[in-house]
């Protein structure tokens, strides 16, 4: 019998959106407002740079960073959009935001360091911190409509903290943040001396003030990490590219992590991204413009049930509650049998995700219709 393997891997479990899915996924006429993708196609444009990369046979590894020109044109499209000042050195190309998050807590990581999270909470986080024998503190954020507050960061604060991640606008409540509310939480990360790593992936997606990236307050920049990408804001999730932006003097520490998984992102996926930041800048501002029509259709549908509903500022989420006692995962099923519509259960977002439905509005108008439809027709049964 050979030796027992890593208990920390053993300690993680399948997310529980995937849980739900495998439950519900065989059942015939449900419609899903579950999956968090962008359901508009990538960006002609950026296919094509894909198609042209293969026929010049631009198929070898590149940089371990990624191409220079694309960190380059990366860099530039983000301080175009947020006033930040990255230069090429400051960013690595990496295979999804997902591995820039990973990248990211690997190295900042050792066992004992705790990482603070506000919860609700985007899933992919907690099993990484748990992979680096580190924890896991929430802090619930269902008190203050989902905002992560300086006070509450505060006293969350312990001897081994040693980062905090903050997802705006947020996956699963679409809740942003304003440029005073994250000055304050700047200072808090300052006062301790921590690590802040900001997930900024829906920054196009935002509706009623322009996103502010934690990236303009210079006072971070020894201990900021911004993760952004392409997956959302080009609707290229498949191409997997993802962009870290960090200290200069952690950028080698971070491309080693990165050389020893995958040595570089796909090389044709990188030509692909060239184009997006450069020729297909008018695509986020279009999908946006879509969002924000779907945001309010469904802020109204919602309301009108007589729903508890937080308005959200960006991303395309909805965390709402029900009228109901039970668990989320039980009433998620019970909607799932009864009126044939998917939400994903709420405690598949940390623990104080624990009474809510996520409701994904990346669907076209007339599938969110017909999924609300549903949902008030069961609430009108109960
Ligand atoms: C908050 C958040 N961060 C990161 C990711 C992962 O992005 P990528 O597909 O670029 O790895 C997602 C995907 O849903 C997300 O919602």
């Amino acid at each position: 019998m050979p030796k027992s393997i890593n208990s920390a891997v053993e300690a993680i479990e399948l997310s529980g959106i995937r849980k739900f899915f495998n439950l519900v996924q065989d059942k015939d006429d449900v419609l899903s407002l579950t999956i968090g993708q962008p359901d508009f196609t990538t960006p002609e444009s950026v296919k094509q740079a894909a198609k042209d990369a293969l026929d010049t046979n631009k198929t070898s590894y590149t940089q371990n960073q990624g191409l220079f020109e694309l960190r380059d044109k990366a860099s530039q499209y983000i301080n175009d959009l947020y006033n930040t000042t990255w230069t090429p050195e400051q960013v690595l190309i990496t295979v999804g935001a997902s591995q820039a998050i990973d990248i990211a807590l690997r190295t900042l990581l050792t066992p004992g360091d705790e990482v603070i999270l506000p919860s609700p909470i985007y899933p992919g986080y907690e099993p990484l911190v748990t992979l680096q024998n580190a924890s896991v503190v929430e802090v619930d954020t269902t008190p203050t409509d989902f905002k992560l507050t300086p006070e509450a960061l505060e006293a969350a604060i312990t001897k081994q903290t040693k980062v905090v991640i903050l997802p705006y606008p947020s996956n699963p409540t679409g809740v942003t943040l304003t440029r005073e509310e994250l000055n304050q939480i700047k200072d808090v990360i300052i006062k301790h001396d921590l690590y802040l790593i900001t997930d900024e992936i829906y920054s196009t997606i935002s509706f009623d003030t322009p996103h502010v990236s934690m990236g303009v307050f210079e006072e971070l920049s020894e201990q900021l990490i911004v993760i952004n990408g392409l997956s959302k804001s080009h609707a290229m999730t498949g191409f997997r590219i993802g962009f870290l932006f960090g200290p200069r003097k952690l950028m080698d520490q971070f491309t080693k992590v990165l050389q020893y998984n995958v040595s570089c992102a796909t090389s044709t996926s990188q030509y692909a991204a060239l184009n997006a930041v450069t020729k297909a800048k008018d695509a986020p501002v279009n999908m946006r413009k879509a969002y924000l029509e779907r945001r309010d259709y469904v802020y109204q549908r919602l309301t009108a049930m007589g729903l508890e509903v937080v308005r959200p500022g960006g991303a395309f989420y909805f965390m709402f509650k029900l009228n109901d006692s039970r668990p989320s995962f039980d009433l998620a099923l019970d909607l799932v049998n009864k009126a044939r519509v998917a939400f994903v259960p709420g405690s598949s977002f940390g623990r104080y995700g624990e009474g809510y439905l996520r409701l994904s509005y990346a669907y076209s108008f007339d599938t969110l219709k017909e999924g609300l439809d549903r949902l008030e027709q069961y609430l009108l049964q109960q």
